[in-house]
């Protein structure tokens, strides 16, 4: 059975795992649940990106050696994922020597796409890329991401050969063969295609020493594009094994920072690899906090682990889920985050409290578990990447739930026509069951103990309430 392969980006292991990198991994795991609800078999990447100056000098700052330091980042990356309710099948890391040597290899595969030129231009060492004149111009020679002046920087470097394959590529996102979602970062990508300069994929060794070193040139190491994109095909094995079950992917999720990369380079590799291109780019916005960008210097840096402490996993989800739209910016205040968590509290901790109550009490039997497919409406919405939407769909029917309840008010016909209630209970709790089968895709954990409740022996509230109050 052919697998769908969904890739999440690798961060870099100089920081510590940030809300940003939650969205990455709870799309991507929106997706991977929704497929398998599906019926498809899913393959599902996560990684780190571990070579660079920056972490090469963060170790230098933590007075331990480089591969002490990533081994410990990484291992916290892989931590954070599971905190998030997230499963992977694979992990890959860019130090691990397999995937150095299969760089290496794919390196020489793409000789003919590679040069070696002295270039001089804009740069910005944040980003670590060169940019081009006319961004430089309109960002007033300021990286926007990080607030810093670009440089002039010249240096020998090698090359990728943007030119060699842009027709291929345009053609390729223009009809949707290589589909970038939303649609406004697709065009927005094409504009930035036209200009697209041919991009530095290595350093000086003398510049740079952690990273991979360049096929049959010692002076020089690869430096983050092609080690980086490489990984969502070394971590299949590639060059060394055929991984037609998996390649192309499905879908890879990234940030709207690095859609260039993803659709102007990785393609680029790709194309000249002889390799396909991947069928969807799902890109997300930025999180902000109170309206502003997340940074050290500004002190607004929350930690992912201090949401998820407050009320736990699936209030978290919840948030960054559903009110947060899933291709554009969201912003996260605590004010915010309590009532989207009160949200939760009052539609569906309380509708789940009071119909199981409801039932005990008028002895409805336990129903039996769900094996119907998702609503049709439903899956319109995630099949192009609204999970948000759909989200919002899910809830207008618990709310939905709650007013049939009211409506019907079964604890008055219990004493007038019992049977009627009993029906119209039964009815409630059943929907209940297929919505719930929608919530799995969000929030698993709390979807499964509701189809506890209602499929248990006999049908009693949960002892504690869903999201209680603190
Ligand atoms: N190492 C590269 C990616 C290589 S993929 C072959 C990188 N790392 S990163 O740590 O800077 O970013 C990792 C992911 O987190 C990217 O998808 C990026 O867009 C995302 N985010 C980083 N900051 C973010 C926010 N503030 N909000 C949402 N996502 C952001 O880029």
């Amino acid at each position: 059975m052919k697998e769908s392969y969904i890739t999440t980006a690798i961060p870099y292991v100089n920081g510590n795992p940030h809300l940003g990198h939650a969205m990455d991994y709870l799309l991507a795991d929106t997706l991977r649940r929704y497929m398998m609800s599906q019926g498809q078999k899913v393959r599902f990447q996560a990684g780190t990106d571990e070579h660079g100056n920056k972490i090469f000098k963060k170790a230098a700052e933590a007075g331990i050696s480089t591969q002490e330091f990533t081994d410990q980042n990484s291992k916290k990356f892989q931590d954070f994922i599971a905190s998030l309710g997230v499963e992977y099948t694979d992990f890959i890391r860019t130090t691990n020597p397999d995937h150095e040597r299969r760089c290496q290899e794919i390196w020489r595969r793409l000789k003919d796409h590679i040069y070696k030129d002295s270039y001089e231009g804009w740069y910005c060492e944040g980003c670590e890329a060169f940019v081009t004149d006319k961004e430089h111009d309109e960002n007033s020679g300021i990286c926007p991401d990080h607030k810093k002046p670009y440089i002039k920087l010249s240096e020998e470097n090698y090359y990728l050969r943007i030119a060699d394959y842009k027709d291929q590529i345009r053609e390729a996102i223009e009809t949707d063969a290589l589909k970038i979602t939303p649609a406004f970062r697709k065009k927005e990508f094409l504009n930035l295609l036209a200009d697209m300069p041919d991009v530095s994929i290595s350093r000086p060794k003398s510049q740079v020493s952690w990273g991979v070193p360049v096929p049959d040139d010692d002076d020089q190491v690869m430096y983050v594009w092609i080690d980086a994109l490489a990984n969502y095909i070394t971590v299949l094995g590639y060059p060394d094994e055929d991984i037609s079950t998996d390649w192309p992917a499905h879908t890879q999720v990234v940030g709207k920072d690095i859609l260039r990369f993803h659709a102007g380079i990785w393609p680029t590799i790709l194309l000249g690899l002889g390799l396909p291109l991947p069928k969807n780019l799902l890109v997300h916005g930025f999180i902000t906090v109170n309206g502003e960008k997340m940074s050290k210097s500004i002190g607004n840096v929350i930690a992912p682990e201090e949401i998820l402490s407050k009320h736990g996993l699936d209030p978290f989800r919840y948030y960054f889920l559903r009110h947060a739209p899933t291709t554009d910016d969201a912003d996260f205040t605590w004010e915010k985050y309590e009532a989207s968590y009160n949200e939760l509290a009052n539609d569906l901790g309380n509708l789940v409290q009071r119909l199981a109550t409801l039932c005990k009490k008028n002895e409805i039997a336990s129903l039996k578990p769900l094996a119907v497919d998702l609503d049709d409406e439903f899956k319109k919405h995630m099949d192009v990447y609204a999970f948000n939407v759909a989200f919002d769909y899910a809830w207008s029917k618990v709310q939905d739930l709650n007013r049939q309840i009211d409506a019907a008010k079964p604890w008055e016909l219990a004493k007038t026509d019992p049977a009627k209630a009993k029906s119209v209970l039964k009815d409630i709790a059943s929907q209940l069951l297929v919505v719930s089968q929608m919530l799995e895709i969000f929030i698993p954990t709390t979807a499964k103990k509701i189809q506890d409740v209602f499929t248990a022996a006999q049908i009693l509230p949960p002892s504690t309430p869903l999201f209680p109050r603190g």
